[in-house]
């Protein structure tokens, strides 16, 4: 049998690009369909860029800070990087930066975000602490397509997280964040075995998938 081809990634960050780890773990497992050709950050010292290079990936970075002509052309530049790269997907995990609409034009369909809320609910910043204020029971992640409008577009994937008595907004990050290494990566498998679909009204559908696959995002739920 001829070697099947993977679906090609390019990560965004801008932080220690926990995700971003927990994603090239997941593509270091041999059955894993997709790969990273790129790692890119708006910050020079983004602590996920070292963990792109330790696993021999390229990653780059172009400081946004200054970058001449603005938004607009500092996204054309990077979008240039990531063609360049030959990626299929794009992937923002922790890119904190707005992307223009330009870019979000450019990768429709292509480029999707994990946001540490339940979305709709508590979108932008500072989430954790505006959940527990809001006093919810439950929290969790989003993994979502991305359109122009922050923070919206297409959910993929959502995995649930209880608040606990005691929490600060550090202590329910944490919880959460072990949610997204799960999750994320299991959003690009389905995405790279084109099980994946977005109707007209924004609804997705994964084909196929097994129940078993919900069963481990939301390991407190029970399955059927
Ligand atoms: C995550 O909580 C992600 O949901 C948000 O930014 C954080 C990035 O963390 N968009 P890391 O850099 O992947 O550790």
């Amino acid at each position: 049998m001829g070697k099947v081809s993977k679906l090609k990634l390019a990560v965004l960050i801008s932080g220690g690009g926990s995700n971003l780890q927990a994603i090239i773990d997941a593509c270091n497992a041999a059955d894993y369909p997709a790969e990273i050709v790129l790692v890119f950050s708006n910050q020079l010292d983004a602590g996920g860029l070292e963990r792109g290079r330790k696993a021999g990936i390229r990653a780059e970075a172009i400081p946004h800070k200054g970058y001449p002509g603005g938004r607009e052309a500092y996204d054309a530049a990077v979008s240039t990087l990531i063609e360049e790269s030959g990626a299929d997907l794009v992937v923002l995990a922790g890119y904190l930066r707005l992307v223009s609409e330009s870019f979000v034009t450019r990768w429709k369909d292509r480029l999707i975000n994990i946001h540490p809320s339940l979305l709709p609910s508590f979108k932008g910043l500072h989430v954790h602490q505006a959940a527990l204020d809001a006093g919810v029971k439950f929290a969790g992640c989003t993994v979502h397509y991305v359109v122009p409008e922050v923070d919206s577009g297409p959910i993929i994937a959502q995995a649930v997280v209880p608040v606990l008595p005691g929490d600060d907004a550090g202590k329910l990050a944490q919880r959460i964040l072990r949610q997204e290494h799960r999750i994320y990566p299991q959003v690009i498998r389905w995405i790279a075995e084109g099980r994946v679909s977005v109707d007209a009204k924004g609804i997705v559908t994964v084909a196929d998938a097994p129940q078993a696959d919900f069963a481990e995002i939301n390991p407190a739920l029970e399955p059927g």
